[in-house]
């Protein structure tokens, strides 16, 4: 029998995962359990989730992982109030069913900002309303900078028709409804890159000095076996620790692949590789616990390598980016990160 995650780590933060509604039956449950004490759902609490119609909220598979967590007093976080992705149509059209975007008369533009903030508002107090007493740490932005794009921030429609005003506007609503206990995040990927973590700093300083409630930074972590450095991850939590804010690691896995390489290891993917990501991740976690003051907790985008997102991103290929193998069974990834203790 092999030790617990989570148990192994007592001492040092929470370890969690994301998971997929029909991970809290049969094996994956069984995983969880054991090697768990955080989960966020994969899917299940994005805004096309949520609210896939206005006005038309469907809680089924949200409820369920909160009666799970709470069955198995686990912690549940949140993830993600607002997104440019997997955020239904509905909330960039104008009252007459047109898209907001195409809106050329300022008067009627303002209107429409004013009407998405609204429609913001709703799903941000709805949700928190409903979820703060359950849920204590919150993504309530996902990947909002973009340092290709104008001013560092992303172009997408939110940014679009509303400036940084729908940032504003999701933080302020998240904290009126849910109160100074709920911890309120920003979560980006690639935060370890000088260019995009300055940008974010920047930012997070701008909303902070307007009294708007964030409370720390969510780190993807979204990372490979040849890069970034763990010293590039640790230098990016120490910046935003020096201002003030709280640190996670909210998306943890480890692609086998440099960034740009689209080739595939197919069915067997050599041993020397998987001692690689092994040794990668007992580096990184070795920085984690030296550095436990900079972080609160570890979240991995999955529980085993039979379901990863990387599977299909950003190229259908054999992926094997978690801690246990397709069968469910310890890598040495596992061994590296539970063994020094
Ligand atoms: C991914 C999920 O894992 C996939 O199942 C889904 O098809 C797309 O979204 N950054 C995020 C997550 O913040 O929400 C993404 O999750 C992975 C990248």
């Amino acid at each position: 029998d092999i030790p617990s995650l989570a148990e192994s780590y007592a001492d040092y933060f929470p370890i969690g995962a994301a998971i997929e509604p029909y991970q809290m039956t049969g094996l994956h449950a069984d995983m969880l359990k054991k090697h768990m004490n955080w989960l966020v759902a994969e899917n299940a609490m994005k805004p096309a989730s949520l609210q896939p119609r206005e006005g038309e909220f469907q809680w089924e598979q949200a409820d369920r992982m909160v009666q799970f967590a709470r069955e198995n007093k686990m912690e549940l976080r949140f993830h993600t109030l607002v997104w440019h992705n997997q955020t239904p149509d509905w909330f960039f059209l104008d009252a007459e069913g047109k898209p907001m975007e195409n809106e050329t008369d300022p008067v009627k533009r303002e209107a429409n900002k004013k009407l998405l903030l609204e429609r913001l508002d709703t799903h941000v107090r709805t949700i928190v309303e409903r979820y703060k007493d359950d849920i204590r740490s919150w993504d309530v932005v996902n990947e909002v900078i973009e340092p290709a794009d104008p001013d560092g921030m992303r172009a997408s429609l939110w940014y679009k028709l509303t400036g940084t005003e729908y940032i504003e506007t999701a933080f302020r609503a998240a904290r009126e409804a849910g109160g100074s206990d709920i911890k309120l995040y920003i979560n980006d990927y690639g935060t370890d890159d000088p260019v995009k973590r300055d940008r974010l700093a920047e930012l997070v300083t701008e909303l902070l000095d307007k009294g708007v409630p964030v409370d720390g930074v969510g780190h993807q972590t979204h990372i490979s076996i040849h890069w970034p450095t763990v010293d590039s991850i640790i230098e990016s939590m120490r910046k935003f620790h020096e201002l003030g804010l709280d640190n996670l690691v909210t998306e943890l896995d480890m692609s086998l692949y440099a960034w740009n390489d689209r080739s595939d290891f197919g069915e067997d993917i050599p041993e020397e590789i998987l001692q690689k990501q092994a040794d990668r991740y007992g580096e990184l976690f070795e920085a984690f616990r030296s550095n436990q003051e900079l972080l609160s907790g570890v979240v991995l985008w999955g529980i085993a390598d039979d379901h990863t997102w990387l599977s299909s991103f950003p190229v259908t290929r054999t992926e094997a980016p978690l801690l246990f193998d397709e069968l469910l069974q310890a890598k040495p990834a596992f061994w590296a990160v539970v063994d020094p203790l």
